[in-house]
């Protein structure tokens, strides 16, 4: 080629590898959480997953939760409380390595548009999606909250899969330990024991639902905690060999503050610690309520609480708040941060 169509053509191709130099090292840079900020996935639309939970499989986090798409409204006959509400969209899910940018996995559990009277038609509500994996079966087990409209259902919903990326087939809906089931958690202990933690007797009492080994349904063992303080919002995590479980107050849609608690066993006794959320609206609980506590895989007290920051008039709209969180000796310890990453 005549040198003189060589040197813009190399001029352009210098162009073009420094800015794909320039453009893959601001993805790495990218590595950030923006607590209540929009989280856009890795094509650019908003993550649409809330109240929800992770599952780490193999090397990848799957993040499941609530699809709450298009008007939200007031149910308006219920007066005692604001009943704000979307169609029931099923769980989402989304899959990361490094939990900064999440690929849509499309619906995990998908909502019955055509039967009224399914647990999950969309004129239902499918809540606080938790899954967690059974060795034994091989299946990844799905727990959520499922009711009517008015809430009244109360109960709790199982699926599985034999991906962990679904679909999830549903089984059918139950009172466990013939009680409500309303907010609720799993959690999977270091012996493949497994929990349900639910508010229950109208929110009023929580209860720790030993699982059948299995996973799909209380084995029939449980204990009552928290009775009478009206807690929701389960997190639980286990740390140094002791149960944390945080919570929120039950105040609808709104924010208050959180507590936590700790127990030597899981169906123990739990003392009440007081909130851990420190700095800025840590007392509201940053605006925001815990769905989850994620312990960060291969990293020894590093952990990622995560709440949901409502938006009750525009449910779609709700944020998700992630923070760090670590114990100093027995104390659970969560930050507010405009901006961070696991890294520094
Ligand atoms: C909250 C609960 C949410 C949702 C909401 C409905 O207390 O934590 O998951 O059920 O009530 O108002």
């Amino acid at each position: 080629m005549n040198s003189r169509f060589l040197k813009p053509v190399m001029l352009s191709i210098a162009l073009i590898l420094t800015s794909f130099f320039f453009s893959s090292s601001i993805i790495k840079e990218n590595g950030l959480f923006k607590p209540g900020q929009v989280w856009n996935d890795i094509e650019g639309i908003p993550v649409n997953a809330h109240g929800g939970g992770i599952l780490y499989d193999k090397g990848t986090y799957y993040w499941f939760g609530e699809i709450k798409k298009g008007k939200t409204w007031r149910v308006e006959y219920i007066t005692s409380w604001e009943c704000y509400r979307t169609n029931a969209g099923g769980v989402s899910c989304y899959s990361s390595k490094d939990l900064y940018h999440w690929k849509n996995e499309g619906v995990a559990l998908a909502p019955n548009a055509t039967d009224s009277a399914s647990d999950i038609h969309s004129s239902k509500v499918i809540e606080r999606p938790k899954v967690i994996y059974n060795e034994k079966t091989k299946k990844y087990v799905m727990w959520v909250h499922i009711d009517s409209e008015d809430y009244s259902f109360a109960r709790a919903g199982v699926a599985t899969s034999d991906k962990p990326h679904g679909p999830y087939t549903y089984m059918g809906s139950f009172k466990p330990n013939g009680q409500m089931s309303r907010d609720q958690t799993l959690f999977k202990d270091t012996d493949g024991k497994a929990y349900q933690f639910c508010s229950s007797e109208n929110n009023a009492t929580m209860y720790v639902n030993e699982l059948t080994d299995d996973y799909l349904k209380p084995s029939g063992k449980f204990k009552r905690i928290f009775i009478g303080l009206s807690r929701e919002a389960p997190a639980v995590v286990k740390h140094n060999q002791k149960y944390y479980v945080l919570s929120s107050g039950c105040t609808g849609w709104d924010p208050n503050p959180a507590a936590v608690a700790v127990s030597s066993s899981i169906m123990g006794d739990y003392q009440l610690l007081g909130n851990p959320c420190l700095g800025k609206d840590g007392d509201k609980t940053y605006f925001a309520q815990s769905t989850y506590i994620l312990p960060v895989a291969g990293k020894e007290n590093s952990y990622i609480a995560l709440f949901d920051r409502w938006n009750k008039t525009n449910l779609e709209d709700s944020r998700y708040i992630w923070l760090p969180m670590r114990f100093e000796k027995e104390k659970m310890i969560i930050d507010w941060k405009d901006e961070w990453s696991l890294e520094k």
